[in-house]
């Protein structure tokens, strides 16, 4: 199981759905992970159901040990076989869970998957420039900032720039 001393992932269930969906309806999950919104209910059923039967999305649920407490989701998407890299996204949808390493547990956790169950051997993700508080979580954990899309996002009212960071196989576990 992918786990450590305070939480585990789980794969997504359909019994998730109702929190998941307050939290990416929230502008401090959406406006950061980049999703379309207002999301509904049914919308967000069909998600599932496609993303559940795909072999280029998982998405897990991040879970406090202590509880068994449903905090938040990572996920990995654009799994490229042939390339081996995917794509990762994560957040802790209760906002009273942030700033406890919950987060960069998740990560680790999922960096563990990817690497080693996976046998994928760059993953990254795509944040938006300026976010120093996002920005220092990636490099905390290892990540490299690799680039920058300018305007590559229209996010309320306004073009953004998006920074690309990424995790090798051979940096991971070297921090
Ligand atoms: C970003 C997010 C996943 C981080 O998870 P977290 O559990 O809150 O973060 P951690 O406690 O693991 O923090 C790790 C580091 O990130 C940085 N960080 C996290 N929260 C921070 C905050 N509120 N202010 C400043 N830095 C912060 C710090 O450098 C921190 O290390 P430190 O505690 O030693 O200073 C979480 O805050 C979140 O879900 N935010 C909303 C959605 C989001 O931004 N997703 C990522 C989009 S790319």
């Amino acid at each position: 199981m992918l786990s450590d001393e305070v939480i585990y992932l789980r794969k997504l269930e359909a019994s998730d759905l109702d929190r998941t969906w307050t939290w990416i309806n929230d502008p401090d999950v959406y406006l950061k992970i980049g999703s379309q919104v207002p999301v509904s209910r049914t919308a967000q059923l069909k998600w599932f159901e496609r993303t559940d039967q795909s072999s280029e999305k998982i998405i897990f649920a991040v879970c406090l040990r202590e509880g068994n407490v449903h905090v938040g989701n990572v996920s990995l998407d654009c799994i490229e076989p042939r390339h081996r890299t995917a794509r990762l996204s994560v957040f802790i949808g209760d906002s009273a869970q942030r700033g406890r390493s919950l987060g960069s547990r998740a990560i680790r956790l999922l960096a563990e998957y990817a690497f080693g169950f996976l046998n994928l051997n760059r993953i990254w993700c795509k944040t938006t420039a300026g976010d120093e508080q996002v920005a220092r979580f990636y490099q905390k954990l290892g990540f490299t900032h690799e680039g920058i899309m300018r305007q590559h996002e229209y996010v309320d009212g306004r073009y953004v720039d998006k920074v690309i960071y990424g995790l090798l196989r051979d940096e991971f576990g070297k921090r």
